[in-house]
């Protein structure tokens, strides 16, 4: 994948708490581009397979908990250099690090319940949206 996608998950806290619209509009506002866009659950299977490099930290147990806990909103974003304007975006993985502003101090409650994921590489963001997504559900425009 070109470095201008990324993958984000809208996560089941910020979900659950009617924040998925505000949410959205900040990402599009920020100027990225939705391209490919679902509501889905992870099944443990899944949250494993895409939790699986974190196995062996101790918060593992409490991460696959949380993100299979309700439903979530799965994203492919389009902006240059996409995948490091939205770390800036969302922010510090814990919300008492985040800055001003960015999604994770405006929406998150805890670096557990933390609001949203975002890629951390080009190389990740292309897995994490071939995990989610099928190449024929991401619409070029
Ligand atoms: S690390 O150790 O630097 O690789 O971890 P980090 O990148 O900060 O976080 C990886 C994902 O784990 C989540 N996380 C946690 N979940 C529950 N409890 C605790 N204490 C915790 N710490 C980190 C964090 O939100 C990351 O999830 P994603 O989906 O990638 O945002």
């Amino acid at each position: 994948m070109a470095n201008n996608r990324t993958f984000t998950m809208i996560k089941p806290d910020a979900f659950a708490k009617g924040n998925t619209g505000a949410i959205i509009q900040k990402i599009t506002n920020s100027g990225f581009k939705i391209v490919a866009l679902k509501l889905t659950k992870l099944s443990s299977e899944q949250a494993a397979e895409f939790y699986a490099i974190h196995k062996e930290k101790v918060f593992y147990n409490k991460l696959i908990d949380f993100m299979t806990s309700g439903p979530i909103i799965a994203a492919v974003l389009e902006k240059k250099n996409a995948v490091d304007d939205f770390r800036a975006l969302i922010g510090a993985t814990n919300p008492e690090d985040a800055a001003e502003g960015t999604i994770r101090n405006l929406f998150a409650t805890d670096v557990t319940f933390n609001a949203i994921h975002g890629s951390d590489s080009d190389e990740n963001a292309a897995i994490e949206t071939a995990f989610h997504f099928k190449n024929d559900e991401i619409i070029a425009y």
